[in-house]
């Protein structure tokens, strides 16, 4: 797609989907996709300062401490590899990280769209619990809606699934009410800059995928 935008944040509830399309969104854009969920996960699995403080953290649903997350997403921005673009999903989570992110712009706010991937609540509780990660490849299965062909084996590379240590039912309800009281209220901040779009994110996952491309290639921002 020529003229994109180059640098789009994802955004939306736990379990909306953001994983699942910015891997595609980035590379139909041929941009850098960067989680923050993913990151952190890894930081705790190999045991890094980083990781060792996080952790008890992500299990509970909780937030990591701003100050940790935005230095490392400062960080991560300043690599070669997204100088050609980025894909954001997972941050920022809270206002103090919206604001630290429009600072990291030299002036210039260096978002040009926020998609807003919309699924009501009750439909991502079920998906969460029934979500499986591949210990190889990483692959993201769904039991209910993309299951393996085989149970307990990834598809792709034969490795082992997971589940993630708060996909449990108690950590999922928090997440939510994380989500609600200090990450949703940046969609206002967004709002008011003019840079959100929002997308229906019920359908398939390819549907949702077109919805966002359709929305990235609109000239003008459609807010509500
Ligand atoms: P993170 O990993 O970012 O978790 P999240 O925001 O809760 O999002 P998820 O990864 O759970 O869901 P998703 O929207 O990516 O959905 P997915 O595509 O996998 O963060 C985890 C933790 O890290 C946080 O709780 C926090 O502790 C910490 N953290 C991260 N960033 C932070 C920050 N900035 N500040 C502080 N702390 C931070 O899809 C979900 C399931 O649904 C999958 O099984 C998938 O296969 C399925 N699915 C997807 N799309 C569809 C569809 N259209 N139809 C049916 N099924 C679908």
């Amino acid at each position: 797609m020529k003229g994109h935008v180059k640098r789009i944040l994802l955004f939306g509830p736990p379990g909306a989907g953001k994983g699942t399309q910015a891997a595609a969104i980035a590379d139909r854009l041929g941009i850098v996709h960067v989680d923050t969920g993913s990151i952190i996960r890894e930081n705790i699995r190999t045991g890094t300062p980083l990781g060792l403080e996080a952790g008890a953290y992500v299990e509970k649903g909780e937030l990591v401490p701003d100050e940790l997350v935005i230095r490392l997403i400062a960080d991560r921005l300043e690599k070669p590899d997204v100088a050609d673009g980025w894909l954001l999903d997972g941050f920022p989570r809270s206002l103090e990280q919206a604001k630290a992110l429009s600072e990291m712009g030299d002036g210039d706010e260096p978002v040009e769209r926020v998609v807003f991937i919309d699924v009501p609540e009750n439909l991502l509780v079920e998906r969460l619990t029934s979500r499986r990660i591949c210990s190889g490849c990483k692959a993201v299965y769904n039991l209910q809606t993309m299951p393996p062909s085989e149970p307990d084996r990834c598809d792709k590379c034969g490795g082992r699934l997971t589940q993630r240590a708060d996909d449990n039912e108690e950590s999922v309800r928090n997440r939510f009410r994380v989500y609600r009281e200090s990450t949703a209220p940046i969609a206002d901040y967004y709002e008011e800059k003019g840079l959100i779009v929002r997308v229906d994110g019920t359908g398939t996952v390819g549907e949702v995928t077109e919805r966002i491309m359709s929305a990235l290639a609109a000239d003008r921002v459609r807010t509500k």
